[in-house]
């Protein structure tokens, strides 16, 4: 039983790694892994928007978040494994499409998907760029004034109330939107070509999804600047 399960274990494995090494299989795995993370970005949306119902609220949060491990790690492991797969796809694609360009173009011409394509590699970029700075402010406190491991509201208010900060974040949630924003369209094109009417829906729910999460978010360091919500 057990000799017979494991070639066909084997040949499970070589089929995900075959599947990984085609076009199709590398936008899919951006599709799943980009699905996962804009699930988590709707959460912490939800969670960290406590800021403005007070002090206590939010740190109750952020405690209990803390005293599941098993949850608290469960998900940053899906997380990162979601981004390295997400940002290999996303490298290997495009040096694919670099191989596949004719080499002498007499005028280059660039289309809408290669248009689209650079927009996704340069807010990604931005998107990679804003969460590092964002762990090593509000995670890991490394580039906060008076960072403290059990006042997470403390944390956020003090630090949005400098305004390069606050500036530098709403830059940052920008690129997040444009991202997911252009995310739907590289969906479209994936799925559009066997489904026109599911693409279709895909890509107003991003446009929306990045809209509304936008928003959302940079509602925090604006209602901070403006005095709504104080230390
Ligand atoms: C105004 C905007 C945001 C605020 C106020 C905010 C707030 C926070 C805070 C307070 C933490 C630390 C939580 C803790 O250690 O207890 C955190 C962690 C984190 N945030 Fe944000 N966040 C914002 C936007 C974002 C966005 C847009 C993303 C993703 C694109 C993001 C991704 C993360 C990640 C991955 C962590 C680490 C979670 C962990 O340690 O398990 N955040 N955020």
């Amino acid at each position: 039983m057990g000799a017979r399960a494991a070639p066909a274990r084997g040949a499970r494995v070589e089929a995900h790694v075959r599947f990984w090494h085609t076009t199709v299989g590398k936008k899919a795995v951006m599709a799943v892994t980009g699905l996962l993370m804009v699930g988590y970005v709707v959460v912490h949306l939800l969670g960290n928007l406590q800021v403005f119902a007070g002090r206590e609220r939010v740190n109750a949060y952020a405690l209990f978040l803390k005293s599941e491990p098993v949850l608290l790690w469960g998900v940053r492991i899906v997380l990162l494994v979601s981004l390295v797969l997400h940002v290999a796809a996303a490298v290997q694609l495009a040096a694919l499409r670099r191989e596949a360009r004719p080499a002498a173009y007499a005028e280059k011409r660039p289309t809408v998907s290669t248009w689209a394509s650079r927009a996704m590699l340069v807010t990604g970029a931005g998107t990679l760029a804003f969460v590092v700075y964002h762990l090593l402010h509000l995670t890991w406190g490394v580039v906060h004034p008076a960072f403290s491991h059990e006042d997470v509201y403390g944390n956020v208010v003090v630090g949005f109330l400098s305004l390069p900060v606050a500036a530098a974040y709403a830059v940052g949630l920008f690129f997040v939107g444009a991202h997911i924003y252009h995310g739907g369209g590289a969906m479209y094109r994936t799925v559009g070509v066997s489904n026109p009417r599911h693409a279709g829906g895909l890509q107003r729910a991003a446009a929306v999804a990045a809209v509304v999460l936008a928003l959302g978010y940079v509602s925090m360091p604006i209602a901070v600047q403006l005095g709504w919500v104080r230390p």
